[in-house]
């Protein structure tokens, strides 16, 4: 799979996906993750990314020929590179998007390319929103100085999704949210610390009655910490066949 970020402050990037997981995953050759300007696209010798808003106003509004063109560039990158179609969607980094979710993460993760371009000013030109943009993203009702965190988050939220991204270990399966519910509590050594033991079904090894524990404990902190989220995983609790009621 490839990412490209479209941003003006690519150096925002440097180390951000050499690290850890996702560092891994970049040198396993898992994901192609690039960085590029935008500004490099600008038509003028000054690199004017922006302009002021028609029928005025406050701010700047980023301009559309240099996102259409670094975007074509990129596309036609990818398509050089690949034979047959490429799967791809192009998104917008923005607080008017839509809420990002774990079940957004992972349809992107099955996509072949996936460019996400960081927005900045007072917005970008409309005609972007129409013509060129297939989805915009929020990761959250607050109002960031630009998009390039919310790529971050968004490209670490897909990457660990990639089969092969996660160890056995890390496995992404009992994640929050990968069931619709928030993680179980997990502890690990010592089994007594400053006087607080842990649940004595953990140390059974009777996996059936684990696996119990978890499910109820996972269902119990969810109506106590996100109770509207228990609407939405129903239909996986009941395929399941959990026992009992669940509020
Ligand atoms: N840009 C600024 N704030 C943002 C947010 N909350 N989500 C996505 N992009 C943003």
């Amino acid at each position: 799979m490839r990412i490209d970020i479209m941003t003006l402050f690519p150096e925002m990037f440097s180390g951000v996906f050499c690290q850890s997981i996702i560092g891994r995953a970049v040198g396993r050759g898992l994901v192609d993750i690039r960085v590029h300007d935008f500004r490099e696209y600008a038509h003028d010798k000054h690199h004017t990314v922006d302009d002021y808003p028609y029928g005025g106003g406050a701010g700047m509004v980023l301009k559309p020929e240099p996102l259409f063109e670094s975007v074509e560039a990129v596309l036609e990158n990818v398509e050089g590179q690949r034979v047959g179609p490429v799967n791809h969607r192009i998104v917008l980094l923005t607080p008017q998007g839509q809420p990002f979710t774990q079940g957004i993460a992972r349809g992107l993760s099955t996509c072949d390319e996936v460019v996400l371009i960081c927005g900045h000013y007072e917005g970008v030109d409309e005609r972007v929103r129409q013509h060129l943009i297939t989805n915009e993203i929020s990761i959250g009702d607050y109002v960031l100085t630009g998009g390039e965190l919310p790529a971050m988050v968004v490209t670490d939220a897909i990457c660990r999704l990639i089969p092969g991204v996660l160890g056995a270990s890390e496995a992404a399966a009992d994640d929050s949210f990968s069931n619709g519910l928030l993680q179980f509590p997990q502890y690990t050594r010592p089994p007594m610390y400053r006087g607080w033991s842990v649940p004595e079904v953990l140390l059974s090894g009777n996996h059936a009655e684990i696996a119990r524990w978890r499910k109820e404990e996972s269902l119990k902190r969810t109506r106590e910490r996100r109770p509207e989220l228990l609407d939405k995983a129903q239909p996986c609790l009941d395929s399941e066949a959990v026992a009992g009621p669940i509020s």
